[in-house]
């Protein structure tokens, strides 16, 4: 398949470059315009940015595959990123990953055969204090998850409903 930016993410790319003295520090947002276009910047995808800035391909190659937000390969359309790691686990992170696992019928790392979920077992993602928590496509975070909530998540993406910010009620300390 061969890819190509729209007008628009052209004149978008083009507003990136203005915002810096040399080509070089447009390439990650750049790849987030055509991740948002495409899906994922696989190789042909990262060979079209390098070509619209006039940079190496093996650069682009390079930031791309340093950041594993960066797609490589096709996702589904949302992306559950599940954290196991220390207080994750501690929290029930395996329980909700395996009850993810049994709803969407795929294992970590796979894609619905419908194209809507990719799951995947990722290491801790900075908010130990939520756990267990997973983050949707890159953006939102979920916290304290129960299989519950899950559920409710699963539901709410497939209706296409927009997910909240959740607020994070911080302790109550007596002596402050
Ligand atoms: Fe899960 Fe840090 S251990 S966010």
């Amino acid at each position: 398949m061969a890819y190509e930016f729209t007008k628009e993410d052209l004149k978008e790319i083009e507003n990136i470059k203005a915002k810096y003295p040399e080509v070089m520090p447009a390439t990650l947002p750049t790849l987030w315009v055509a991740q948002r276009r495409f899906g994922h910047v696989e190789p042909e995808v990262q060979r079209l940015v390098a070509a619209t800035l006039g940079l190496p391909e093996a650069h682009v190659h390079g930031v791309a595959n340093f950041y594993t937000q960066y797609y490589k390969v096709k996702k589904g359309k949302h992306v559950l990123d599940v954290c196991t790691c220390l207080s994750c686990q501690l929290c029930g992170g395996y329980d909700i990953l395996h009850h993810l696992e049994d709803k969407l019928g795929i294992k970590a790392g796979e894609t619905t055969e419908d194209g809507t979920f990719t799951l995947n077992q990722v290491e801790c993602l900075g908010a130990c204090g939520y756990a267990p928590m997973l983050q949707v496509t890159n953006d939102r975070y979920v916290n304290h998850l129960t299989k519950e909530k899950v559920d409710n998540l699963i539901e709410k993406l497939k209706n296409g409903e927009e997910l909240e910010y959740e607020q994070i009620k911080m302790p109550q300390h007596k002596n402050i």
